[in-house]
């Protein structure tokens, strides 16, 4: 599997061309922001990009889909139903983050309506990219409609924002649930087994094992209802 991240956005959002090596075949997980370094990327290294696959709906992971699919035409672009009111309400998500409208050109944050979505995903569908098989689980509680990525034969999880080395994503968004967040993560990703490499949405890698030993949301060690360590 070849992996290339581009970190975008004011919020470090990792976009990642995910690839197989033998056919060639790529898809891009969370474009974040228009960015030619992409397209590049794809045409120097002779991909075909079969899709633009979102782990959710939130401006970070999907701001870069009208310009990508403006590029590849042909690529699909999927995304779980449940979170169809974020992607395509894309215009007005920085408006609920606080952002005055006299500010979003400034800060970047100014989107059209993103181009229509080819199909949504379906919890535990498997989705082929080349050699490589994707297990599609639908993991809510960061959003209703965010779903993770699993490669089961080289161990390697894309997570987007359920999961970070050290934490867990933000629950008080629209659509957030602290309690379903929890339960995703154990059911989906906890649950694939120690050695999985886990890749997120932000911040540096690291493994279902170490977040299981390790990050207080999981161990019990933070107390959500007290809000403090315990
Ligand atoms: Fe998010």
């Amino acid at each position: 599997m070849l992996i290339q991240p581009f970190v975008l956005t004011p919020f470090q959002q990792n976009t990642r061309i995910v690839a197989c090596k033998t056919t060639r075949r790529a898809i891009c997980i969370d474009p974040g922001e228009a960015s030619e370094a992409i397209v590049d990327f794809i045409d120097e290294n002779g991909l075909e990009l079969l899709a633009i696959t979102l782990t959710h709906g939130h401006l970070d992971h999907v701001g870069g889909t009208t310009y990508l699919s403006g590029a590849f035409p042909d690529a699909e672009i999927i995304l779980h139903r449940d979170d169809e009111d974020l992607y395509y309400g894309l215009p007005d998500q920085p408006l609920f983050l606080g952002v005055q409208p006299a500010q979003l050109k400034a800060l970047g944050l100014e989107y059209e309506r993103p181009p229509k979505l080819t199909r949504n995903w379906e919890h535990e569908e498997v989705y082929a990219v080349g050699n490589l098989e994707f297990s599609v689980r639908h993991c809510p509680g960061h959003t209703r409609g965010h779903v993770v990525l699993a490669e089961m034969n080289e161990k390697k999880v894309f997570v987007g924002d359920c999961l970070f080395a050290g934490s867990i994503g933000r629950t008080d968004l629209p659509g957030g649930n602290y309690e379903q967040l929890i339960e995703s993560i154990n059911s989906n990703i906890l649950s694939l087994g120690d050695d999985f490499i886990v890749y997120s949405g932000h911040g540096q890698e690291t493994t279902v094992g170490r977040e299981r030993a390790t990050n207080p949301f999981l161990t019990g060690a933070y107390n959500v209802s007290r809000g403090k360590y315990i």
